[in-house]
C-alpha cells in the first residue's frame, strides 16, 4: 500500500494502477477506522477492483462548535489495517493541500440537503458535497463506496454525481452494527460506560416505531413514543426522529411507500445518528 500526502504523486499511483484496464474504487473516510469503514474496504475490492481509501478530517463540514479539534485521528493504527486489508492506495493530503489559500469554491446541494442533518448541522452538507466532489477529481475512481449508517449524506453523493454528470458508480452498504445493534461509529469512541449502554436506546427506539408503522399504527403516535424514550434514556437534544420518503427525503405522515426513519439526538456530549428501512405491507 502507498500512502500518498500530494497531489502529483497520487496522481502518478493512479495512473500506474489503471494502467491494467481494472476499475478503481474509492472509499472516502475520516478515520479512526471501524468494522463498518472495512465493510466498505471489502465491497470495494470485490469485482477484482483496485482500491484507494481516503482518510482526511474536513474542517469544512464541521461546524464552529463541533468536534474538529477532538475527532479521533489514528492514523498509524488505520494504515495496518488498511494495509492487511489489501488497499492500494491510501490517500491522506493535509488540511492545506486539500484547501491551498485562496481556496473559494462551494458544491451546494438543495432540497434533499436542507432537513433532517442539513437542518441541524448548518452547512455540513455543502462540507460534505465540497470534498467529496474534490475527492472523486483528485482519484478519479470509477466507484465510489458510502454506508447507510450516514443516509442522508449518501443522498446527497447521489444527487450531486446524478447533476454533475460525474462519471462514478456509488455503491450504498448497509449500516454495519455492534453485537447489542448500536451502529458503529468513529463517534463512539466518545461514549462513557454508562453512556454506551444508554446508547443502545437508539436504534431500539427505531426498531420498535418501526414495528408500530409497519404494524398500521399511526406514524405520529410511533415517533411521538421514540422520541419518549429517548428522553427516558437521557438524550437531550434530540434533534429529530422522522419518517421520510426513502429516496427524497421528504416526510411521511403515512406509510404508503418505501420509507426510511431516521433519527439523531445527543448522549451527552455525543451526537448520535442512525436510520432504519420502513417498508408498507
Ligand atoms: P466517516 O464518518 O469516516 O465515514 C466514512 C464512510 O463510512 C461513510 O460512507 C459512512 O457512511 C461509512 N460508515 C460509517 N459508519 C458505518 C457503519 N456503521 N456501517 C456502514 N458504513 C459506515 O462520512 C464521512 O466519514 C465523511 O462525511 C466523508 C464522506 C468521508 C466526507 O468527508
Amino acid at each position: 500500500m502507498q500512502t500518498l500526502r500530494d497531489l502529483s504523486a497520487l496522481r502518478s499511483a493512479v495512473d500506474a494502477l489503471k494502467s491494467d484496464g481494472k476499475p478503481l474504487a474509492l472509499v472516502p473516510t475520516m478515520g479512526a477506522l471501524h468494522d463498518g469503514h472495512m465493510a466498505l474496504v471489502e465491497e470495494a475490492r470485490r469485482h477484482g477492483r483496485h482500491v484507494a481509501v481516503s482518510i482526511f478530517v474536513n474542517p469544512k463540514q464541521f461546524g464552529p462548535n463541533e468536534d474538529l479539534d477532538a475527532y479521533p485521528r489514528r492514523e498509524a493504527k488505520d494504515a495496518q489495517m488498511l494495509q492487511s486489508a489489501g488497499v492500494d492506495i491510501l490517500w491522506a493530503p493535509t488540511v492545506e493541500v486539500m484547501y491551498p489559500g485562496g481556496f473559494a469554491t462551494n458544491v451546494s446541494v438543495t432540497g434533499i440537503s436542507d432537513g433532517l442533518d442539513g437542518a441541524a448541522r448548518p452547512g455540513h452538507f455543502d462540507g460534505v458535497a465540497t470534498v467529496v466532489t474534490k475527492l472523486f477529481n483528485q482519484v478519479r475512481p470509477d466507484v465510489a463506496i458510502f454506508g447507510e449508517k450516514d443516509y442522508q449524506q449518501l443522498a446527497v453523493i447521489r444527487r450531486f454525481v446524478a447533476d454533475l454528470d460525474l462519471p462514478i458508480e456509488i455503491v450504498g452498504l448497509p449500516t454495519q452494527r455492534a453485537e447489542d445493534g448500536l451502529a458503529l461509529s468513529s463517534r463512539n469512541a466518545y461514549l462513557t460506560e454508562e453512556e454506551r449502554k444508554a446508547a443502545l436506546a437508539l436504534p431500539r427506539a427505531l426498531g420498535e416505531a418501526k414495528r408500530q408503522i409497519e404494524k398500521g399504527e399511526p406514524v405520529e403516535g410511533a415517533l411521538a413514543k421514540a422520541i419518549a424514550s429517548l428522553a427516558a434514556h437521557g438524550f437531550d437534544p434530540i434533534d429529530y426522529v422522522t419518517l421520510c420518503d426513502a429516496a427524497t427525503l421528504e416526510p411521511m405522515a403515512v406509510l404508503n411507500r418505501p420509507a426510511r426513519l431516521l433519527g439523531a439526538a445527543k448522549l451527552g456530549t455525543t451526537r448520535l445518528i442512525d436510520n432504519i428501512a420502513v417498508d408498507p405491507a
